[in-house]
């Protein structure tokens, strides 16, 4: 389908999504989150896709926030209307996916948009990224997830200063506070980002998806991570994958995974 802020490239079995308001630093307004639960959606279900890379269009900007022109005439029913739709259809969507989500963070990751990275499985930042929260400048607070994901990231401590400063950090400090998973030169961000999850997508699709799953269960009240690994780790067994996984070790050939 096609799209009127986004680019959909396919890659072998990486599919990309870029964000494309290069004009308005790629900002999330509501027709692109739309946009956004649509082709993260049909990604997720498209058979020949493995893997999704999340970039922004132009050499500035990953995502420079929510789109600030469209929070002016809100009251407060509108205000948690609008957290509540951008949680569920994009940035739970994103983290929940059965398929590995690549944040390329190749410019400013700022509110909405280092929201939208962190809801990703893995960051890679080019060395010119800059990163923040700066929601209390406009008087709001984060509201696409960010108080929690930028806490389990980082921990309280930095989470609570850069989100009450609204300071953004350089890729640098991104990467050693554990932010960002790897920083390379703008001209690498794709190339690394590429690298890691085509490694990712030679691994059993299954398995991947049941890891996923598990590692998000831990950081969840309502269920029992240890019991989510346990399970996933038994239905493992059950799969065509797993078979293939162990016949390939013991014959000292490289498995042929099928996804089943
Ligand atoms: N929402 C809507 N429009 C945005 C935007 C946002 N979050 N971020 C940038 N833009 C628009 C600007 O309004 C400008 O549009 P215009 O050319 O029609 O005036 C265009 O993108 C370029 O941005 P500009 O501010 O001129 O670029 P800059 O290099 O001077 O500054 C930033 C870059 C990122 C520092 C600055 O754009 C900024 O602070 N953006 C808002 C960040 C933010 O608060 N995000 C959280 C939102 S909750």
């Amino acid at each position: 389908m096609p799209f009127q802020n986004l680019l959909i490239e396919d890659k072998e079995r990486i599919r990309y999504v870029i964000i494309n308001r290069e004009s308005k630093l790629n900002a999330l307004n509501k027709a692109t989150l739309a946009e956004l639960h649509i082709a993260i959606t049909e990604a997720f279900s498209t058979a020949t896709v493995g893997g999704i890379i999340i970039t922004g269009a132009g050499p500035k900007a990953f995502v420079a926030g929510a789109d600030i022109s469209e929070f002016a005439d809100l009251d407060i029913k509108e205000g948690t209307e609008l957290a509540k739709l951008g949680h569920n259809a994009v940035f739970n969507l994103i983290e929940n996916g059965s398929k590995p989500v690549v944040a390329a963070v190749n410019g400013f990751a700022l509110g909405g948009g280092l929201e939208l990275a962190m809801a990703c499985h893995i960051r890679i930042a080019s060395d010119n990224a800059k990163m923040g929260l700066p929601e209390v400048t406009l008087g709001l607070m984060p509201g696409y997830g960010g108080t929690q994901r930028l806490t389990q990231l980082v921990g309280k401590g930095k989470a609570l200063e850069m989100i009450m400063t609204a300071d953004m950090i350089p890729a640098a400090e991104a990467l050693q506070l554990g932010l960002v998973n790897h920083v390379t030169t703008p001209d690498e961000l794709l190339i690394k980002a590429e690298e890691i999850l085509n490694k990712i997508l030679s691994r059993a699709p299954l398995a991947i998806a049941a890891a996923i799953t598990a590692v998000n269960a831990g950081l969840k009240d309502s269920v029992n991570g240890f019991e989510t690994e346990i399970e996933n780790f038994g239905k493992c067994f059950g799969t065509e994958d797993f078979k293939e996984g162990v016949s390939a070790f013991l014959e000292k050939r490289k498995p042929a995974f099928k996804g089943r």
